[in-house]
Parts: structure tokens; sequence; C-alpha cells
């Protein structure tokens, strides 16, 4: 959390200027098979699902993004930090900013197809059932987590 105050890191909403990073960003990780694959077309006509956090030049270092599943719940999709500067505490960040959106947007749950549990274990989501959430592109290699949201502060709406 030092690193995330001494480099003046933003969380907000993504505009339509950062389409081309996050599409990098999710796309290097795509290559891998650890995020599935979104065109920088899909990310620019998404781009209101998704949360970034940028550094004080505001480069995006973080995204996640939220896709609609029902009324009440919804698929976090698209998380991921930039090699450079994992381990200090973004991810945990765009994910709590993606779930103040889902809270905005009325979703009592959250939940994530995931090849890093461990990650989504430290930052309170529980394992699923993934017959819960079937999910056509779901990856064999995936687990299931779900979080149930709590508004604890309205105050904490993510900035636009
Ligand atoms: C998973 C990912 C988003 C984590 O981002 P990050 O910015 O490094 O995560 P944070 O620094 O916010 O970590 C939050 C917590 O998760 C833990 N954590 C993060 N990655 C972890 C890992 N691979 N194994 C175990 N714990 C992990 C951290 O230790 C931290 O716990 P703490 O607060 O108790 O110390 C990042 O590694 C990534 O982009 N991976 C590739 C894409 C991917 O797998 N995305 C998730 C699939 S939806």
């Amino acid at each position: 959390m030092r690193d995330v105050l001494r480099d003046r890191i933003a969380v907000r909403r993504a505009r339509a200027a950062d389409a081309t990073e996050v599409a990098a960003l999710v796309g290097a990780y795509a290559a891998e098979e650890l995020l599935l694959p979104r065109t920088p077309a899909h990310i620019a006509l998404a781009i209101d699902d998704y949360v970034v956090a940028t550094d004080a030049r505001g480069r995006v270092l973080a995204c996640a993004a939220l896709r609609e599943y029902s009324p009440s719940l919804a698929e976090l999709v698209s998380v991921a930090t930039t090699r450079e500067a994992q381990r200090r505490g973004l991810g945990r960040l765009v994910v709590a900013g993606a779930e103040r959106l889902a809270l905005q947007r009325g979703y009592a749950s959250l939940f994530a197809h995931t090849v890093s549990p461990e990650f989504f274990a430290a930052i309170g989501y529980q394992p699923a059932d993934r017959a819960l959430f079937p999910e056509k592109a779901a990856r064999d290699h995936t687990l299931c987590v779900r979080r149930d949201l709590v508004a604890v502060d309205d105050a904490l709406a993510v900035a636009a």
C-alpha cells in the first residue's frame, strides 16, 4: 500500500481513451490462457464496464470488468495487473472498484472463473461450485469463486 500512495495510484471507471491500454494488458495474459481474450473492439464497446488503476502519468497498471449474468449477479472478468506492478495491492484495488460499481448497478453477488484462486481468496472470495455458474467459455483449468456484496458506504462510489 505504501507503493500505491507513493505512485499516486488512481482507481476510476475506464474511459474510451483507455481501451487500447486495457486491451494490451488483457491481451498479454490471454496469450498465456490466463484470461479469456477480448478484442480491442469488444473492450471499446464495453468500456463502461471496466475499472482501471492508473499511475501518476495516467498509465493503466491494472483493470477489472463486470459482465452481467442476471439482474442480481455479475461475473468479474479481465482482472489483470501488469507484471511490473504486481503484488502491490493494485489487483485488490481494481476488484474493490468493480465491486463498488456492481453495487451501484444493483448486483448482490459477483463470481469469477479464475486461474488465480489464491488471489481471490486473499481478497475475500469463497470457492464456489462452477455448476452454479455455467459458462460456455469457462476453461477446464479454471476454478470458480464468488462473493456476496454488502453496501458498507454509499460514499465509496467509484470515480468517473
Ligand atoms: C491475479 C492478479 C490480478 C493479482 O494482481 P496483484 O495486483 O498482484 O494483486 P494484489 O497485489 O492486489 O494482491 C492482493 C492479495 O492477493 C495475494 N496474491 C496476489 N497474487 C497471488 C498469487 N498468485 N498467489 C497467492 N496470493 C496472491 C497478495 O499476496 C495479496 O494478499 P495480501 O493483501 O494478504 O498480502 C495478477 O497476478 C494478474 O494479473 N495475473 C494474471 C491474470 C490473472 O490470472 N487474472 C485473474 C483471473 S480472473
